[in-house]
């Protein structure tokens, strides 16, 4: 079941101990264009073996080398004869493994510092003697480990970088993944290309071919049937499934009553028209949704319904199209590479951020899943839908939340809301758009605020809806800053809201950023 991708020569393995950075990584690993796989630290030693790595990188971790149940790797992969990074963490654990002394730093370090090298040796190659670097520790090595060279330090962390070139174990107290290290890069490269000896050999290039082909493979002469959202990841799974089975995908898009204006026929657009479906189901379960919603204006409340709706729904579908065509076997999902982390090494050590909701869908299903893209991450995924030609207006949408517009509904669902807030919504990103500030923006809605303001229009006296518009810029959506739109563009989009929109008086411009509020409003 699983795919091998069939060029993957060299790989290099992170091992993860439950740190914030560990997708960082690989991800930095896979941009020089090699392949990288993360594990659970404890991955026995036949798992990493089975891989073949020519290289493991142990990533950070939020706990202490010496705590009771402190996460470990077996200690035997230090005597495999791969080469060897530890990151933080994983620098202490090899300290502590080889006879280092680690110790609860006193002096904890967090942010930029300045690394001083004493020796370039083979990690460090390329780096000036004062170098800027992120720090981000508690605990330190404070004694050598036997056989091994101090490259760096800082004022407070005598121990910042070390190596060991027979034993091929290497050692960074920094981050060298974060832009904050600004040589990170070249540490990382030193450690790929220098020690490990990788060569350049995955590109997305080329990728689609041999994806279609597995997928033809693995789907034989049945087929496969799909939820999809008109969200990047499904759509980019369902065009490559259709180019690699055509016909004998089936896809099901569950219309939940919270989508935005114009989502149905755009969608309906996309899948019949421009890429050809010959089966694509439409379900417009609004009716089911909003009768389920009447009422509840508790937010974890109205996602919970919507989740088990949802999934009901969908079922429902595929049972009655699994009884008309038998040869459905296949459940195709858009799970791409951190979603599959995340559910399948729920960092065990790491604080839990959020559970992903396509990775529960199945479970009750007999089909088989099949997830073309579970190897890859979201620019990976844009990279591929673009060489499949998936239009930029898929590719570039921004995020949309499962449950809709019910989380920018504040409280009650309600139908004189949702047309509301669809409609301001709609005005707010056809300006983005027209002034070329959508795809500066990581994402931009309209939400409805539960309550009502006095205003006045003509010369009456209103009493309607606040709006409040949220455009935030951001990375990965952990963090988030408030988009800095010009003046004259708000004015505009208030203007023509308040003007335009039936039952709305008032527009907001939301200035908070993430962390504390977050993205969305629920
Ligand atoms: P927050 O609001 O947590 O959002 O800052 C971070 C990112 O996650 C999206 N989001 C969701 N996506 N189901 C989803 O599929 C949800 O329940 C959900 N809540 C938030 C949000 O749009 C943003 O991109």
């Amino acid at each position: 079941m699983d795919f091998i991708l069939v060029w993957k020569v060299t790989m290099i393995l992170v091992l993860n101990f439950g740190g914030q950075y560990v997708h960082l990584i690989a991800r930095r690993v896979r941009e020089f264009g090699v392949y990288s796989e993360i594990l659970p630290c404890d991955a026995s030693l036949r798992e990493i073996g089975k891989l073949k790595p020519d290289g493991i990188i142990l990533s950070g971790g939020p706990a202490s080398v010496y705590e009771h149940n402190a996460p470990a790797m077996d200690k035997k992969v230090l005597d495999l004869g791969i080469p060897i990074l530890g990151i933080c963490y994983g620098l202490q654990l090899i300290g502590k493994f080889v006879n280092g002394e680690v110790l609860g730093g006193k002096l904890k370090e967090f942010g930029k510092k300045e690394l001083i090298v004493k020796k370039n040796g083979r990690l460090l190659k390329g780096m000036s003697k004062k170098e800027q670097v992120w720090m981000s520790h508690g605990d330190l090595v404070a004694k050598l480990p036997k056989d091994f060279e101090i490259l760096a330090s800082t004022d407070t962390c005598p121990i910042a970088a070390f190596e060991n070139n027979e034993r091929k174990i290497y050692g960074i107290q920094f981050h060298a993944e974060v832009v904050h290290t600004p040589k990170g890069s070249q540490v990382l490269q030193n450690f790929v290309f220098g020690i490990c000896k990788a060569k350049k050999d995955w590109h997305i290039k080329n990728l689609s071919k041999k994806l279609i082909k597995e997928i033809k493979n693995e789907v034989g002469k049945n087929s496969v049937i799909m939820g999809v959202s008109g969200g990047v990841d499904s759509t980019v799974a369902a065009t490559l499934m259709h180019k690699a089975i055509g016909n004998r995908v089936y896809c099901v898009f569950v219309d939940h009553g919270l989508i935005r204006k114009g989502e149905a026929e755009e969608i309906k657009n996309f899948f019949e028209k421009k890429l050809k479906f010959r089966h694509f189901y439409f379900v417009d379960a609004s009716g089911i949704f909003l009768g389920k919603l009447g009422g509840i204006a508790d937010p974890e409340e109205k996602r919970k319904i919507i989740g088990h709706t949802f999934i009901e729904v969908f079922e429902n579908k595929v049972i009655e199209l699994e009884k008309k065509h038998k040869n459905i076997k296949f459940l195709g999902q858009g799970t791409i590479y951190p979603d599959r982390i995340e559910s399948a090494q729920p960092s065990k050590y790491a604080s839990k951020i959020k559970s992903h909701h396509n990775i529960t869908l199945p479970d009750k299903m007999k089909l088989k899943v099949i997830e073309p893209l579970k190897e890859l991450y979201k620019d990976e995924v844009r990279k591929l839908g673009k060489e499949l030609k998936v239009p930029a207006e898929i590719l570039n949408r921004h995020p949309f939340p499962g449950p809709g517009l019910s989380i920018r509904i504040l409280g009650e669902v309600t139908e004189e809301r949702l047309r509301i807030l669809r409609e301001a919504d709609y005005i707010f990103i056809e300006e983005l758009k027209k002034s070329n500030y959508y795809n500066k923006t990581w994402q931009s809605f309209a939400a409805l605020l539960p309550v009502k303001a006095v205003g006045v229009m003509g010369d009456a006296r209103t009493y309607e809806y606040v709006i409040s518009l949220r455009a935030v810029t951001s990375i990965d959506a952990m963090t988030a800053d408030w988009a800095k739109l010009p003046n004259e563009l708000l004015e505009k989009i208030s203007n023509r809201i308040i003007n335009e929109v039936g039952g709305v008086n008032r527009v907001l411009y939301d200035i908070s950023q993430k962390p504390p509020a977050t993205i969305e409003y629920e």
